[in-house]
């Protein structure tokens, strides 16, 4: 699936803008600069596919990128922080609630918690919303090479413990680090199985 073409399809600012759901999407969501777009870039080999920075609130759109004609990977914009005029981030704020509660074609969403932070209460609220309305999420935690063992251990037991409060949470967890390239096989392998028909 990722050695095919991935091309940059469209950045969706309105409901009305979003593609035909005509094949199996996967979404990417969290907080600001939790690093959504660098995972993106990690798991298709393109550097600057999607707009990463150390900006928080660099990603404004939904961008959808195509896997061949097979599968969309969705980069949402970050929850939480942004550097931007509260009626827009608002307006984002909205989208994406009314994207991740009624997107048909979503298999799964990744809610990205950076490894130093674990989860917050602006996550419980995503979280909340896709137990909701009974969209599938898995926890990828980004960012394992910035701390190490024994505090990446802490982490993760914070967030299985949390994660019980979710009904519509995997149990298991992807550790990722798009810079060393950690978990981003596993990841691969997982969206490969789910964009199978
Ligand atoms: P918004 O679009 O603002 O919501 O941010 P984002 O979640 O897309 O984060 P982005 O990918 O832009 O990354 C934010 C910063 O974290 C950038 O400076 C990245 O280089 C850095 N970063 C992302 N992933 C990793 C990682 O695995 N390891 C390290 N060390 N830095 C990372
Ligand atoms: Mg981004």
């Amino acid at each position: 699936l990722f050695a095919g073409p991935v091309d940059f399809i469209k950045g969706v600012v309105a409901m009305e803008g979003l593609p035909d759901p005509d094949r199996p999407e996967i979404c990417f969501a969290g907080r600001s600069n939790v690093g959504k777009s660098s995972l993106i870039n990690a798991l298709t080999g393109r550097k600057g596919i999607a707009r990463a920075s150390n900006t928080p609130g660099r990603t404004q759109e939904l961008n959808f990128f195509a896997l061949g004609d097979r599968a969309y990977l969705v980069d949402l914009p970050g929850y939480g922080f942004a550097k931007a005029p509260v009626a827009v981030v608002a307006k984002w704020q909205a989208l994406q609630k009314r994207y991740l509660a009624g997107r048909p074609n979503l298999r799964r969403v990744f809610a990205l918690i950076d490894a130093r932070h674990g989860i917050k209460p602006v996550d419980h609220e995503t979280m909340t919303l896709l137990d909701r309305s009974a969209v599938p999420f898995q926890v990828v935690v980004t960012k394992a090479d910035k701390i190490g063992p024994g505090a990446l251990d802490r982490t993760l037991a914070q967030i299985e413990a949390e994660l019980q409060k979710h009904p519509a949470a995997f149990p298991e967890l992807i550790v990722t680090s798009a810079e060393k390239g950690h978990g981003i096989e596993t990841l691969r392998a997982v969206i490969d199985a789910l964009t199978r028909d």
